[in-house]
């Protein structure tokens, strides 16, 4: 066999395939797949320390990328096959006003903010990894369903690269307005059909199967290869110490998959003495996850989840004909991909689940925003999560805690803007519906005549 492979996550299936298959299906029992190492024959690091070397060589693309300066650890192309865009050059910033906010003391909570992206979200981490892919496979369409995000780093790769053409699926009306900028200037073709997110999600693979277009979401294990640097890079910054929580909003669980993936490999190669617990967060409009594993008790199980509990979980919703439903629109999801993955991560790292209403989460953006970073909805969600969980008392105040911001704050002005809006009609429009009542922490823009001393006297009252 070689050296590196697709294996299916159930280790009592364990089926293998090449790396260079795109059904991304396990080919015996249909589950998720994994790309595999024989770490053995591969060349992984000795210790984290020696990633450093890599700061010395950013003439390199691949020492530049904040994904491939770690490509030891997800070695499954040959460097001459990778393609980056200089994606993963994002930070780990020290939160203390945050830290206030949330509970913890000066110094503990740190934001890794996965807006500075080129496409200003996490998911060009995923996206290079894919592309590299696809590069080796030799594909010429990609498509995605997608609240966004996807669509938006597919849509800027292929403009970018020129390598593939982007043909991507979203829910009539459901993703915000940043996002469908992006696809639209970057040129990919989109398929606006008339459902949510989890209708595509279906839709997309039935398409990508018939015609044979390169799947892109995160149900392909390549992407979640890109994405295990993001936690290469808190640790990094960190100076190599592992934090004792990280916490994660939850959609369709492409992140805490890759997460838990990335932590169960450093433990295995003895490069890191322990793993954080994972946190996830879920908003209350789309709580699958939070339903399965807090309710009703849905572990991994070796790899046997019960089937029974997921699909009578299903059943319920349709029965009740419950659709997601969140002003994060990015994680509107209620039929996860990577549910299972997920469940190997938390096995793995002690994981938990919570969810958020919106009114926590605009709360939560809008002291994220005030203290020096712009997210959007969804990723307020990790600090929203973060603070229900101090004040649950699972989280203590001294312990250090990494939140992820997924995506730039100007995905979704209009959420913002309605949560600062002095207009109780915007307000109610955009927010009422989902049940936000108040914006306790609003910076209203003041309204002046247009008249000199007017507006000096605002200045100076308002000031
Ligand atoms: N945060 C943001 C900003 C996202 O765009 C997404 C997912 C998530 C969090 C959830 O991440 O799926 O790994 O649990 N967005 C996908 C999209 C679904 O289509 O852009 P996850």
């Amino acid at each position: 066999m070689d050296a590196v492979f697709q294996r299916c996550i159930n280790p009592d299936c364990a089926a293998t395939c090449g790396v260079e298959e795109t059904a991304f299906v396990c080919p015996r029992c249909g589950g998720l797949l994994d790309v595999a190492y024989d770490w053995d024959r591969l060349e992984p690091p000795k210790t984290l320390r020696d990633f450093e070397a890599k700061w010395a060589d950013r003439a390199n693309p691949l020492s530049f990328s904040g994904v491939w300066r770690f490509r030891e650890l997800l070695p499954f192309a040959p460097p001459e096959q990778v393609l980056t865009i200089g994606e993963g050059q994002t930070i780990l910033q020290r939160a203390d006003e945050v830290a206030g906010y949330v509970g913890l003391d000066p110094g503990r909570l740190f934001l890794q903010y996965e807006g500075l992206n080129p496409s200003g979200s996490f998911k060009d981490n995923g996206m290079t990894a894919a592309f590299t892919h696809a590069r080796l496979v030799g594909a010429r369409r990609a498509a995605c369903a997608s609240t966004g995000n996807t669509s938006a780093s597919l849509a800027v790769f292929c403009s970018a690269t020129g390598l593939m053409r982007a043909v991507i699926f979203i829910g009539s009306g459901k993703i915000s307005y940043g996002k469908l900028a992006q696809a639209l200037d970057h040129g990919a073709l989109t398929v606006q059909i008339a459902g949510d997110f989890d209708d595509a999600m279906q839709r997309v693979q039935q398409v990508a199967r018939r015609l044979g277009i390169y799947l892109v979401n995160s149900i392909n294990p390549f992407r979640l290869e890109g994405q295990k640097a993001i936690m290469y890079r808190v640790l990094e910054a960190l100076r190599w110490e592992v934090p004792d929580w990280v916490v994660v909003p939850g959609g369709n669980l492409g992140n805490v998959s890759a997460f838990g993936k990335a932590f169960i490999e450093l433990a295995e190669l003895g490069l890191v003495e322990r793993v954080p617990r994972l946190a996830v967060i879920n908003a209350a409009g789309a709580n699958t996850f939070h339903q399965l594993y807090e309710k009703l008790g849905l572990r991994w199980e070796k790899g046997r989840p019960k089937a029974d509990v997921i699909g009578g979980y299903y059943r319920g919703l349709d029965a009740e004909h419950i659709r997601a439903a969140t002003i994060a629109s990015a994680i509107e999801i209620n039929r996860p991909v990577n549910l299972a993955k997920a469940l190997r991560a938390l096995e793995h790292c002690g994981g938990i689940v919570r969810e958020v209403t919106d009114q926590d989460i605009l709360d939560a953006k809008a002291k994220v925003g005030a203290g020096g970073l712009g997210c959007e909805p969804a990723s307020a969600a990790s600090v929203a999560g973060a603070r229900r969980l101090r004040l649950d008392g699972v989280i203590e105040p001294g312990e250090r805690v990494v939140c992820i911001l997924t995506g730039h704050q100007l995905k979704d002005p209009t959420a913002t803007v309605a949560y600062h809006s002095t207009d109780q009609k915007t307000f109610d429009e955009v927010l009422g519906k989902r049940g936000v009542r108040r914006a306790t922490f609003a910076n209203r823009a003041v309204q002046v005549p247009n008249d000199l001393d007017e507006i000096i006297r605002a200045i100076e009252v308002y000031s």
